[in-house]
């Protein structure tokens, strides 16, 4: 038995594919669901022995998890772990009362939503193939099957958005009372068909960000959500009788703690090796039907890399960081510098030292944590 609590599954399938999408995804492939469920099964007897006996979060992620065959999703659900926290990732249009009773019944408590946007002519720009309604109807439905931890993720920086557009997608989203939100910068891959389309417009709206950025945390700060990490918002505690609605999964990857990925193109943290699933389907049910690890690639994680790894991922949380933790790569200097300049904080003494971004030092994000960088 092994010390890991965090379990990440990936599900690579998808009706079609999101021209902005840069996940490892497969379009339809009706016939390999089964094969690729299989795959995950003993890819999981594999690796499994690194879990420990109580294993806090489980993620099925993707692709579109709720799209993969339900025969397949629901023979899977029942051979995972337990665990505390069991989140599915779910495309709008795929949520019916069925599929959700089925994510219910086969252990599932949180749902992330890919909502992304609830203006019809940006949702048509990202190709999306679900609309505002189908967004509502979906959170109904999940609200129906008993879900009382959904998440939606939404993004801003889309080519064709204004200002206007964001505040009424916020607006829209608040309106359906999430528990979580993800809100994510679109982040456009040099050479993709997507920016190809869309160059001038994504430099348009680079230029927006910052102002999108500030827009987003104060609207939902002001709703009564908690920014507990960059792109994060959950309710507030005193909202949900004193709730802890952070994503538990996420937040393990956050404070760097250890994870093993199983799937196509997934990745593992465990003792100080990364591990990389590489990508291609075929080869990864091969390998793993004829009793093999799939092809993957390995790093191994010195300790001043994981310290980087904790102090850049660290430093996105709103909670402050333990020095000690990240004592070989923090510029205790330029802390202090950043201190006077009221865009970090730093907490505690002598050996119980910590360090966080103020809200200000978090708007600037990645400067300010280079800075910080011995
Ligand atoms: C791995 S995707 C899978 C979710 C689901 N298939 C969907 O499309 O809603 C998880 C989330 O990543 C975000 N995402 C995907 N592509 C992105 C991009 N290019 N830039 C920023 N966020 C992105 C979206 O908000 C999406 O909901
Ligand atoms: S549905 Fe989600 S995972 Fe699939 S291509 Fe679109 S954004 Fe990517």
């Amino acid at each position: 038995m092994g010390a890991v609590r965090h379990l990440y599954v990936h599900l690579p399938f998808c009706a079609h594919r999101c021209g902005y999408c840069d996940f490892v995804t497969v379009v339809g492939r009706g016939e390999q669901h089964g094969s690729y469920v299989d795959a995950l099964l003993a890819e999981l007897e594999l690796e499994g022995r690194v879990l420990a006996e109580r294993v806090e979060t489980v993620f099925l992620g993707g692709g579109t998890p709720t799209f993969t065959h339900p025969t397949e999703l629901e023979r899977l659900l029942r051979a995972l772990p337990e665990t505390e926290e069991l989140t599915v990732e779910a495309n709008p249009e795929t949520v019916t009362l069925e599929l959700a009773e089925l994510l219910r019944d086969g252990g599932a408590n949180r749902v992330s939503l890919g909502a992304q946007s609830f203006r019809p002519h940006l949702l048509s720009v990202l190709e999306r193939h679900a609309g505002p309604d189908d967004v509502r109807r979906a959170v109904h439905t999940l609200r129906d099957a008993g879900f009382d931890n959904v998440s939606l993720d939404l993004l801003y920086g889309i080519p064709g958005q204004s200002i206007a557009d964001l505040d009424a997608d916020l607006a829209d989203a608040l309106a359906l009372e999430p528990e979580h939100l993800s809100c994510y910068e679109l982040e456009a891959k040099p050479g993709t068909r997507f920016t190809h389309a869309h160059g001038d417009e994504l430099e348009r709206q680079a230029e927006a960000m910052e102002d999108y950025f500030e827009r987003v945390v104060d609207r939902l700060t002001a709703a009564g959500y908690r920014w507990y990490e960059t792109a994060n918002f959950c309710l507030e505690p005193e909202r949900t009788g004193g709730r802890d609605l952070r994503a538990r999964h996420n937040l393990a990857y956050w404070w760097g703690r250890d994870y093993l990925g199983i799937g196509v193109g997934a990745v593992s943290t465990v003792d100080g090796v990364r591990r990389r699933n590489l990508p291609g389907l075929g080869r990864y049910v091969d390998a793993l039907g004829a009793g093999r690890r799939p092809p993957c690639e390995t790093e191994a994680l010195g300790d001043e890399t994981r310290e980087r790894e904790r102090l850049l991922l660290g430093l996105r949380l709103d909670q402050p960081l333990p020095v000690a933790a990240v004592d070989r790569v923090l510029d205790r200097a330029a802390a202090e510098r950043l201190e006077l300049r009221g865009l970090v904080e730093l907490t505690g003494r002598n050996g119980d030292v910590a360090v966080r971004l103020t809200a200000r030092g978090r708007f600037l994000g990645g400067g300010v944590t280079a800075e910080l960088l011995a």
